[in-house]
């Protein structure tokens, strides 16, 4: 069996064949558009920003990010090519314009100091800690000085309750890379990557568990 460094990631939903039924999944069962919209505004993204959506998936968050901010150049990056098929298919299908870039979960294959702001949603829980840090000191080097990232995901659980609904994220999608979320370890893994005044900026109580925001400073 291939161990998660090899395979490289986690799907969208863990399973391949999944994939096609992630967008319904979320809006149906998560507050989607409240976070993924206060994420953006959290972002304050300025016009003509170069801003990159890390682990886009299905694109939702780089085509609202688009249609808010026209002016802004946006570029979603993820490593899985059947979630990127739908992405293209759903930018192709708005109004949206969105850059679609595949990578192989390495090194992002941008320039340093390229993006003025890194957005990330529901990413960085199928990611082992190797692959964390590995992504975070990536997206600290893409980013210009002064640059931000804004980061929504799973975090430490609120409550008793809330780690218990976790274990269906957990079940689903590994123990491996979730257990960094439970332990609510990114705002230090930030500040290891580089970042500075790490600030957790909200949280949601969901049926899976507590979705955390946060930002940072390179
Ligand atoms: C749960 S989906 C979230 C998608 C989207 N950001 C959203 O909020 O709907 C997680 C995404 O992370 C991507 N992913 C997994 N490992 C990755 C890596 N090392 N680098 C970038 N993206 C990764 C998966 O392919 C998947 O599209």
């Amino acid at each position: 069996m291939k161990t998660l460094e090899a395979k490289n990631h986690v799907p969208a939903l863990r399973f391949d064949w999944l994939t096609g039924f992630y967008d319904r999944l979320i809006a149906a069962t998560m507050p989607e558009k409240a976070f993924k919209t206060a994420l953006l505004r959290q972002a304050g993204v300025r016009p003509s920003d170069r801003v990159l959506d890390f682990g886009t998936g299905t694109a939702t968050l780089s085509i609202l990010l688009a249609e808010q901010h026209p002016d802004a150049d946006v570029t979603g990056v993820d490593v899985d090519k059947k979630v990127l098929t739908i992405a293209r298919r759903k930018v192709a299908e708005s109004h949206a314009t969105v850059r679609l870039v595949r990578y192989n979960g390495n090194k992002l294959p941008f320039e340093s100091r390229s993006f003025d702001r890194a957005v990330s949603s529901l990413v960085f829980h199928h990611l082992t800690r190797t692959q964390r840090k590995r992504a975070l000191r990536e997206l600290n080097r893409v980013l210009v000085p002064g640059g931000e990232i804004h980061v929504a995901d799973w975090g430490k659980p609120a409550n008793g309750f809330q780690r218990l609904l976790f274990y269906l994220v957990q079940l689903l999608d590994g123990f491996e890379t979730t257990a960094d979320s439970v332990r609510g370890i990114l705002p230090e893994l930030l500040y290891e990557a580089g970042f500075d005044n790490v600030e957790e900026t909200g949280k949601y109580k969901t049926v899976f568990g507590t979705l955390r925001m946060w930002r940072a400073v390179k």
